[in-house]
């Protein structure tokens, strides 16, 4: 039997690994990030520990929340001679976009909506003078009350001011659908409870001083900092997007968590270390989980002088987060140590990995 579950695999370039069998892909995503540290940190192999299995998504197909499919705009004098424009994802190897009609990695009501969606555009290709894309999500029905998981509905989210929500364990998300979410959210609990256990139980045993103050940079609507304020007396968020700003305050009041003890702030990742600077850095965790360029040279040297305890950073390209962690670890002149490397699957099916990095100062011996 064929594992490729795609009519569109090999044509589109959404996914590249659907002929491999699950524990295949997950290796080959270790390797990455193996590859990516020997070659991009810049560190002397001796300092860089194996990657750690890869940690697989409990969903292998119908994972993504969130899918664009884009379309051309009419050529010159065609939109009255009935030309139908072909919408969906960008072909492997071709300038061209391919005509998707289902996408088995996208979740079902994605793709319950995905024929309406493309039935509307076609309805009004004519109004468009340039190509477009369609924003769809997958949200819980916002306002409604549930108990339990399984009573809860999911609707698909098209206009890109609408309220999207997420649920992460038993935490509740919301956020504008055109901002930023991670887009698979069955792996989110394993991910979350993995930087908490990095955190708070080393593998070298416990820290002399347990850490009590968590700095979730680059924090969009607080997912890190959210999920795990209850093991902190205090966290602080910063990110670029005041409007993911407005969503982590209004996350932290939907979960029933006190103000006192989350502060998110809107302006560039580096501005945090001035509002941190009285934190006791021994008892302070900073996560940095940045966009794909990876962190600015200012805000390493910021980190540097801060001098966090441990630090998790968290990366959607292993490549940069290679090289700043190389950055750090030099910058640092002994001080930071590369601890534990692990690719997290949150893309299956394509050659995509999240990694974490798990930075910490070692203890003084004595
Ligand atoms: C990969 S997302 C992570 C968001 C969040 N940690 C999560 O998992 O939902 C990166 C975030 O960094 C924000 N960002 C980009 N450049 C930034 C900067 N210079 N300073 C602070 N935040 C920035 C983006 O708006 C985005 O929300």
């Amino acid at each position: 039997m064929s594992r490729v579950k795609c009519r569109y695999f090999g044509s589109c370039a959404g996914c590249q690994y659907q002929m491999l069998d699950y524990s295949t892909q997950l290796d080959f995503k270790r390797q990455v990030v193996e590859k990516a540290y020997r070659y991009f940190s810049g560190m002397p192999s001796e300092e860089v520990p194996g990657p750690l299995p890869t940690i697989g998504s409990p969903l292998q197909y119908n994972y993504r929340t969130k899918i664009t499919p884009h379309f051309d705009a009419p050529p010159k004098g065609k939109a009255r001679e009935g030309w139908q424009p072909w919408i969906g994802f960008d072909a492997k190897g071709r300038r061209m976009v391919l005509d998707i009609e289902e996408c088995p990695i996208a979740t079902p009501v994605l793709n319950e909506a995905l024929g309406p969606a493309r039935q509307a555009v076609k309805e009004k290709i004519d109004t468009y003078k340039r190509g477009s894309t369609i924003l769809m999500r997958d949200s819980l029905q916002v306002g409604t009350s549930t108990t339990s998981e399984e009573e809860e509905n999911h609707v698909c989210i098209q206009d890109h001011k609408a309220t999207v929500r997420e649920r992460v364990g038993t935490t509740l998300f919301e956020f504008p659908a055109n901002s930023f979410f991670q887009n698979n959210n069955s792996v989110l609990v394993p991910l979350t409870e993995y930087v908490r256990t990095a955190i708070l139980s080393p593998p070298g045993g416990q820290p002399e001083k347990q850490p009590r103050h968590l700095v979730d940079t680059y924090c969009g609507s607080g997912l890190f900092a959210i999920t795990l304020s209850p093991f902190f007396e205090s966290v602080v968020g910063i990110e670029i997007s005041e409007e993911s700003i407005r969503s982590a305050k209004h996350n932290v009041s939907l979960n029933g968590i006190s103000d006192d003890k989350c502060d998110f702030r809107a302006g560039k990742a580096e501005a945090i270390f001035s509002v941190v600077q009285d934190l006791p850095p021994d008892e302070t965790v900073i996560v940095i989980d940045p966009p794909r360029k990876g962190c600015d040279d200012k805000f390493i040297e910021q980190l540097l002088l801060f001098g966090a305890s441990t630090v998790v950073y968290v990366s959607c390209n292993v490549h940069t987060q290679a090289r700043d962690v190389g950055k750090i670890v030099r910058g640092s002149k002994g001080g930071y140590v590369l601890e534990s490397l692990r690719g997290f699957d949150l893309f299956p099916q394509t050659a995509h990995v999240e990694s974490v990095a798990v930075l910490r100062k070692p203890r003084m011996s004595g």
